[in-house]
């Protein structure tokens, strides 16, 4: 069975690099298949995870298109032709595969080949252990579904009133929406420490967090190296396991207790 997870939140609060901890993590401690999915129009979950991107998925669809206008596949099903492509889009490694989504189809667009892409993809998905979603900041992807049916969706917030508030609105949307979210747990990035160089957050937001009913499952401290290895375009895939924000990040993870 194949085991989603997503990852979810406001602009900037993190997503990305919790997407690639989460799968550093998963490199190291399962042995499962991985295949990371980039469902941000933006596609740069292939910089943190340190690997060349050739092709999303949105210039698959858009190629399609463009050669059914021009008088079509040479007698290839459309499904057959999207499934070729859609396995070469696919960047395979030896630790982890990864499918970029790119840019949505454009408003209105109710083509076939959106459907049948979706189909593709799902058909690929089951065959591995896991699926790390990294969305988007808006919600477009989960109400497009690209994002189907996960079994733990991780929301990202900043330590702020506003970051929380979004946070819970996430929640509220997935509710709303088709998708299903089994386990809906909150990390709360870019925490600041005690004297202790523990996260810490401020009594008012832990206070919100009950309010809202959101799960928290950890604080991740603020963390300059991350900073560090992004000036310089390192992979955040390649954090030693010294740095807090690693630490952090593996403590949340064991204490999912099987969800991941
Ligand atoms: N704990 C942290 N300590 C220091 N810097 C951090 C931390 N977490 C994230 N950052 C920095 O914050 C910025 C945004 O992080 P990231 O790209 O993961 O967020 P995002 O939610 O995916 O953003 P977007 O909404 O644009 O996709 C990056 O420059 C990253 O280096
Ligand atoms: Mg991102």
């Amino acid at each position: 069975m194949t085991r989603t997870i997503a990852v979810a939140g406001k602009g900037g609060t993190g997503k990305t690099m919790v997407a690639a901890l989460l799968i550093q993590h998963l490199i190291e401690h399962h042995s499962g298949s991985i295949l990371a999915i980039d469902a941000d129009p933006s596609t740069n979950l292939h910089l943190v995870l340190g690997v060349p991107l050739e092709e999303t998925i949105g210039d698959i669809r858009e190629e399609t298109l463009q050669e059914v206008s021009r008088g079509g596949l040479g007698g290839i099903s459309k499904h057959d032709y999207l499934e070729v492509r859609v396995n070469q889009a696919l960047v395979e490694t030896e630790r982890f595969d990864l499918l970029a989504m790119g840019r949505p189809e454009g408003p209105g667009c109710y083509c076939a080949a959106n459907h049948l892409l979706r189909f593709c993809i799902d058909h690929l998905a089951k065959s591995y252990d896991y699926v790390v979603i990294d969305n988007e900041a808006g919600l477009e992807h989960l109400s497009r579904r690209t994002t189907r049916d996960v079994d733990l969706l991780l929301i990202v917030s900043d330590p702020t009133m506003r970051g929380l508030i979004a946070a819970s609105r996430v929640v509220d949307l997935i509710h709303e929406l088709e998708t299903h979210a089994s386990h809906i747990r909150l990390i709360v990035n870019r925490v600041s420490v005690d004297g202790d160089g523990r996260p810490t957050l401020a009594p008012q937001l832990e206070s919100v967090i009950r309010e809202k009913g959101l799960e928290l499952a950890g604080l991740i401290p603020e963390d300059s190296t991350v900073a560090d290895y992004d000036a310089l375009g390192k992979p955040l895939i390649d954090l030693p396991l010294k740095t807090p924000i690693r630490r952090a990040m593996n403590e949340i993870i064991e204490s999912l207790d099987g969800l991941v």
